[in-house]
C-alpha cells in the first residue's frame, strides 16, 4: 500500500474522489437536467476497465474514499462488478454511492455483497404526484421500496439527500425528517446549485437557504449543532428528540468549507474537475488512451492537476448560469 498523499497548492490533503460512472439517468429532476437531454456517445465515456484503472491510480496516490455518482450510477451496465473491483483496491477505506434509488430493490443486496459500504439516496418529496413532477419520470413507491431494500441488505448510515425548492417541497421538510427518523436514516438538505441551464423554474425564486430549512425543522424539533464534519460542504446537526439521526445541510453558496476541501471529481468522460464551482479540469482520458500500460503518466497528470486546484468556488444566487455543465455531467 502506498504512503503517497495528494496535497494541493493550498496544502489541503485530497483523499476523496467522486467518480461519475454514467451521464445517463432514468429520472430528469428539474434542478439537474433539461427535459430533453443529449447523452454522450459511448466512445467518449470511460470503459469499466478505464474506470478501474483510474480508481486504482487515485488509490495508489492516497485516495481513501471513493463515491460513485452519475447521472444515475445504477443504470450503468456492469455496475455491481465495477463496485467489486474498486472496493477490492488495497488502501481504499470506503466505497460509497449516490443513487436515485430506483434500481435499489433489485441491486441493493448484490451491491452490498460486492463491498459497497454506504449509499445516499435522493428523496425530495413524499407525495407521489409531486415526486413525479420534480423527477419528471420517477415513481415514489419504487424509491421507497429501494430504500427499504438497502436497509434489509445491511447498509448502515443510509443518507437521504433532499434539494429544497421554495414553493415546491419546502412544506415537506418536517415530514421528510420524520420519515428519516422512523427508518433510522440520516438526511441532508441541499441548497440548489446553479449548474446547467434550466428553464423549468427560476433559481432565484425557488432558492431556500439552509437557515430557512433549520427554522422549519425547529418548529417541530430541537436542533443541536454537532461538531462532526466530513471536511466537505455538509454541516451536521442532531435532534434532541431523535439523537441517532444526523441532519446535514449543504449550503454551496457559503464558503466556510473551501479551506478544508478534501475532494476532486472525475467526470464519466475522464475529466478531472478540481472544484465543483469552477471550470478548471484536466483530461485524464486523453492521457490514459495515449499511454496504455503506463500508469506513471496518469499519476503525473493527476499530481500536476492537483497543483491547480482553485482555492474556492464562486457561485452566486441568481439566474445567471456560471457553470454550464449539468450536474449529471459533473457527478453529484
Ligand atoms: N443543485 C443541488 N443539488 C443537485 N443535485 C443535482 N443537481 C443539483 C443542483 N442543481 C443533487 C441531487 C442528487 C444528487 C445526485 O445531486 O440532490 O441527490
Ligand atoms: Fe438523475 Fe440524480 Fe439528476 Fe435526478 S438529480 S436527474 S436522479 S442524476
Amino acid at each position: 500500500m502506498s504512503t503517497e498523499q495528494l496535497i494541493d497548492g493550498y496544502n489541503r490533503r485530497i483523499d476523496y474522489l467522486r467518480m461519475s460512472v454514467t451521464d445517463r439517468c432514468d429520472f430528469r429532476c428539474v434542478y439537474c437536467m433539461a427535459e430533453d437531454m443529449q447523452f454522450l456517445p459511448r466512445q467518449r465515456v470511460l470503459t469499466l476497465d478505464e474506470l478501474v484503472t483510474l480508481a486504482e491510480r487515485f488509490v495508489a496516490l492516497g485516495t481513501r474514499k471513493i463515491r460513485l455518482t452519475g447521472g444515475e450510477p445504477l443504470v450503468r451496465n456492469g455496475i455491481v462488478d465495477l463496485c467489486r473491483r474498486i472496493a477490492a483496491l488495497p488502501g481504499l477505506r470506503e466505497l460509497c454511492m449516490t443513487t436515485n434509488g430506483s434500481q435499489l430493490s433489485r441491486l441493493a443486496q448484490p451491491l452490498f455483497d460486492a463491498g459497497l459500504a454506504r449509499v445516499n439516496v435522493s428523496l425530495d418529496s413524499l407525495d407521489p404526484t409531486r415526486f413525479r413532477e420534480l423527477t419528471r419520470t420517477g415513481d415514489l413507491q419504487q424509491v421507497i421500496a429501494g430504500i427499504d431494500a438497502a436497509r434489509a441488505a445491511g447498509f448502515r448510515r443510509i443518507k437521504l439527500n433532499c434539494v429544497v425548492l421554495k414553493g415546491r417541497n419546502d412544506d415537506e421538510i418536517g415530514d421528510l425528517v420524520r420519515f428519516a427518523i422512523d427508518r433510522g436514516l440520516d438526511i441532508t438538505f441541499i441548497e440548489e446549485m446553479p449548474l446547467g441551464i434550466i428553464s423549468e423554474h427560476s433559481r432565484a425564486e425557488s432558492f431556500c437557504s439552509s437557515q430557512e430549512v433549520r427554522e422549519r425543522i425547529g418548529e417541530r424539533y430541537t436542533l443541536i449543532e454537532s461538531a462532526e464534519s466530513s471536511q466537505g460542504p455538509s454541516r451536521y446537526w442532531r435532534l434532541a428528540e431523535a439523537p441517532d439521526t444526523r441532519i446535514g445541510f449543504i449550503s454551496p453558496h457559503s464558503h466556510n468549507f473551501c479551506g478544508t476541501c478534501n475532494r476532486v471529481r472525475l467526470t464519466v468522460e475522464g475529466r478531472l474537475l478540481l472544484c465543483l464551482g469552477n471550470e478548471h479540469a484536466s483530461d485524464l482520458k486523453a492521457v490514459l488512451r495515449a499511454h496504455p500500460g503506463q500508469p506513471e503518466r496518469i499519476d503525473r497528470a493527476i499530481r500536476e492537476a492537483l497543483a491547480h486546484k482553485p482555492y474556492r468556488h464562486n457561485f452566486e444566487v441568481n439566474d445567471d448560469v456560471q457553470i454550464v455543465r449539468f450536474m449529471n455531467m459533473t457527478g453529484g
